[in-house]
């Protein structure tokens, strides 16, 4: 297994660059299954996830030639004839679950394994389910799997309110009304970026839309979509990460350049709060700038859904607050048990406790290198950005979590000057 070793203390200088979305990649990915033609993507980040989604798509007998070093990926499900999703695949990956909009669209029929467990809370797939069942779907459980089945062959399309508001669900039930044989409307549908821009792909394949981006989603069926080349966008969480990063790390008063983001799709909460840091941001061409100041400010947040702060970043935000003299809290809304980091960050002497649904954190305190044991993606990033300012050396354990959703994060950071590097280790080892 591999960890990494982060020495605290050097500043974040220079510029880190924002890859293709992981959380938008999926989606894109998942669309190709819609046509029987090539479909080319690009800005397709280089990461853990994308590939065993790859893999779930080829088990389809969907044909891929992925180019990592490229970022791009050009699929072609003319020769889709299996409509399976199986266990051992979607067990590693939730969002391989949008096999069942996929296939169903495409195959009028699905046997896709439910998820399973998740590090955080339960991650229901129910409105899923239920959208499916609201466009003409018949639905039984055999064994772990969902089979799904349209009555002659295709869906009939239907209406469905989503409460709460899914990104996951609002792309699996577009992917399936997509090709369904009549109209269907999601009410209260995601408008997360990660959703609008899979939406514009859709709508470059041909499919007839209206309200994208707002929280009434209208999808006319039609009876074919069209191949496409299509470009993914930049991964706002990663590019909060950076922000985040820079605004902890980097010498005050010194600009740090985040290259290939889009704050837009930060959203207002997120951004809003981190200037009430005292954090300054600046655009330049193609890239923003981040200057810390002399002293950061506490500012409490509650998670929510875009443009709320999002919880993805709740985890980095924490390490943030942690670097200011005051009290905060962060308050998570979405998944209200999302803390596995805090633990870990108590290790590393950070005073933040958990209360119910918040995190209180006393900031200002030193943070000290120790071992670590990432949990889940955004907690394991919280972990190496405590590492960065923390005294001594961090060793953040399973980083496989990690190389989920940060393409070459150690590169990255190591050409913004600071000293992480990636270790083989073995984990049963006995201390010596
Ligand atoms: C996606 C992101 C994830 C992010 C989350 C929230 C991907 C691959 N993952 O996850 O990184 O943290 O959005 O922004 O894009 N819910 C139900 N029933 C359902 C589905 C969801 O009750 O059938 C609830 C969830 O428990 C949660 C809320 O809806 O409380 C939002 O979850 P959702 O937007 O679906 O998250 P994901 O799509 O799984």
């Amino acid at each position: 297994m591999d960890k990494l070793v982060v020495r605290g203390g050097n500043p974040l200088t220079g510029s880190l660059t924002v890859s293709g979305s992981k959380n938008t990649a999926l989606p894109l990915m998942s669309a190709a299954l819609l046509t029987d033609g090539p479909v080319t993507l690009t800005n397709i980040p280089d990461l853990k996830d994308i590939h065993t989604f790859r893999r779930v798509i080829e088990v389809t007998g969907t044909t891929v030639d992925h180019a990592p070093d490229r970022h791009t990926m050009t699929l072609d499900a003319g020769t889709l004839s299996r409509a399976e999703a199986p266990y051992e695949l979607v067990k590693r990956m939730r969002a391989s679950f949008y096999m069942l909009g996929a296939l169903l669209g495409r195959m009028g029929k699905a046997r896709v394994s439910l998820p399973g467990g998740c590090a955080w809370g339960p991650r229901p797939v129910d409105l899923h389910i239920e959208g499916m069942k609201a466009m003409g779907a018949e639905i039984d459980l055999d064994q772990g799997y969902v089979v799904a089945s349209a009555p002659g062959g295709r869906l009939s399309g239907g209406r469905m309110r989503l409460e709460p508001s899914s990104v996951g669900a609002t792309i699996n039930i577009a992917l399936a009304a997509a090709l369904a044989r009549g109209g269907s409307v999601i009410e209260n549908a995601a408008i997360e970026p990660d959703v609008v821009h899979f939406c514009q792909m859709l709508e470059a394949m041909g499919a007839r839309m209206s309200g994208v981006g707002t929280r009434t989603l209208e999808i006319e069926g039609v009876d074919r979509l069209e191949p496409v080349d299509f470009e993914n966008c930049p991964d706002r969480i990663e590019m909060g990460t950076y922000m985040i990063a820079a605004a902890i790390a980097g010498r005050p008063g010194e600009a740090v350049e985040i290259r290939n983001g889009r704050t837009d799709h930060l959203g207002d909460a997120f951004m809003e709060a981190f200037q009430w840091t005292g954090t300054r941001i600046g655009k330049g061409d193609g890239h923003i700038t981040v200057t810390p100041p002399d002293e950061l400010r506490p500012v409490s947040v509650t998670t929510g859904i875009y443009p709320g702060f999002p919880t993805d970043l709740q985890a980095q935000w924490t390490v943030l607050m942690a670097r200011c003299a005051g009290n905060s809290k962060v308050h998570e809304t979405v998944y209200p048990d999302r803390f596995k980091h805090i633990p870990e960050l108590q290790r590393m002497g950070v005073n933040a406790i958990i209360v119910g649904d918040e995190v209180v954190i006393e900031g200002g305190k030193p943070i000290q290198g120790t071992s670590v044991m990432s949990t889940d993606l955004r907690a394991s990033v919280s972990l190496v950005l405590a590492g960065m300012v923390a005294e001594g050396e961090t060793h953040v354990l399973r980083v496989y979590h990690l190389d989920r959703g940060y393409e070459r994060l150690e590169e990255k950071l190591s050409g913004a000057g600071i000293d992480i590097t990636r270790v083989s280790y073995d984990e049963w080892a006995d201390p010596s």
